[in-house]
């Protein structure tokens, strides 16, 4: 039997049920094949490697060693919530890197959108790898990797943005949710007791808001995307588009134009207002947002962030126009 295809008889994880019995064999599985060893976890925050967490740390507990490395570009609040639900609810065994200053001192001055994946992509790995370099006796890696990144790659996750392990790091793999589609990897996180809002949570890229701070990267310029992004965000959450878009976001470009404030000039970035649908994000179309909540988005993020003036909309379906910016 090949481990990585997916029996056709096993039936879809659809309730906290078939979710439980899923998780029962997991754990049994798991304990087998680690023993009394520990196990190494990539911690992102994202949907696949909270749930993996979430499962190992009730089958090994303190043998799951998790490292959530911070690069400085996630979006508000994420690497707290991170440190929040697995270092303080679950007492998981975690390592918090704030690695911010590395990788934007890495990007400062880079603006070809490859180069800055690469840069972020390469980091990620050298530091994880440092981290892994001065835990000893450590053996298993477990990754989020889920059924399509088996149907779409060799098996091991390679999205573009992780780009693989080096290949002096001689692991065995832990990948409890390998033969899972993406719904039942959630609806497995719900019945692991993770946050709603974590499990179902909108797709984020690797390179995080550097994909998004487009051009060459700046300190001020990604805190402005940020609080503007956490705004869109929270009056998405408040009129109930959060449930109902696929991805939502902002890319803030890297040039100014005039305006006003308080009666003085005011020269400041736009902030470009994403919202797409798709199901597979090959194609996606845009979503209509009530011009009551666009007005209202506008006026807080010009109010309340520094260095924003101005606030556009993205009206471009994918094709032509991609779902990010970079
Ligand atoms: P595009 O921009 O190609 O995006 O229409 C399609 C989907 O992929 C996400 N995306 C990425 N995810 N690393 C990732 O992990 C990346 O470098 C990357 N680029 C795009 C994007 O957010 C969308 O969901």
């Amino acid at each position: 039997m090949n481990p990585n295809k997916r029996p056709d008889n096993m039936e879809r994880i659809t309730t906290p049920a078939l979710a439980n019995a899923f998780i029962d064999e997991q754990v049994a599985l798991v304990r087998e094949q680690v023993g009394k060893n520990k196990v190494l976890l990539a911690l992102s925050g994202g949907v696949d490697s909270s749930v993996v967490a979430a499962l190992l740390i009730k089958a090994i507990g303190k043998q799951l060693i998790c490292v959530h490395v911070n690069h400085g570009l996630m979006r508000k609040g994420e690497s707290e919530q991170v440190i929040d639900v697995f270092g303080k609810e679950l007492d998981a065994n975690l390592i918090y890197i704030d690695a911010s200053d590395r990788f934007l001192d890495l990007l400062a001055g880079v603006a070809e959108p490859e180069r800055k994946r690469k840069i972020i992509g390469g980091e990620f790995i050298k530091v994880f790898d440092e981290e892994a370099k001065k835990l000893t006796d450590v053996h298993f890696l477990a990754q989020g990797t889920i059924y399509p990144d088996i149907l779409e790659s060799d098996g091991v996750k390679a999205h573009h943005n992780v780009g693989g392990l080096p290949e002096d790091m001689k692991f065995e793999l832990v990948e409890p949710v390998k033969l899972l589609y993406k719904d039942e990897v959630r609806v497995v996180g719900e019945a692991l007791g993770l946050p709603h809002a974590m499990v179902y949570r909108q797709p984020f890229p690797g390179p995080g808001l550097g994909v998004r701070c487009l051009g060459a990267i700046t300190r001020d310029r990604l805190g402005a995307l940020r609080e503007a992004d956490a705004i869109l965000r929270e009056e998405f959450d408040k009129c109930g588009l959060a449930e109902k878009v696929w991805q939502y976001f902002i890319a803030v470009p890297d040039f100014k134009s005039v305006g006003v404030k308080d009666g003085k000039r005011y020269e400041g970035w736009p902030a470009i207002i994403r919202a797409v649908n798709t199901t597979d994000a090959m194609s996606a179309t845009i979503e209509e947002i009530p011009y009551d909540i666009l007005h209202k988005i506008t006026d807080r993020i010009t109010a309340e962030v520094d260095g924003i003036n101005r606030v556009l909309l993205d009206l471009t379906p994918k094709p032509v126009g991609t779902i990010e910016w970079e």
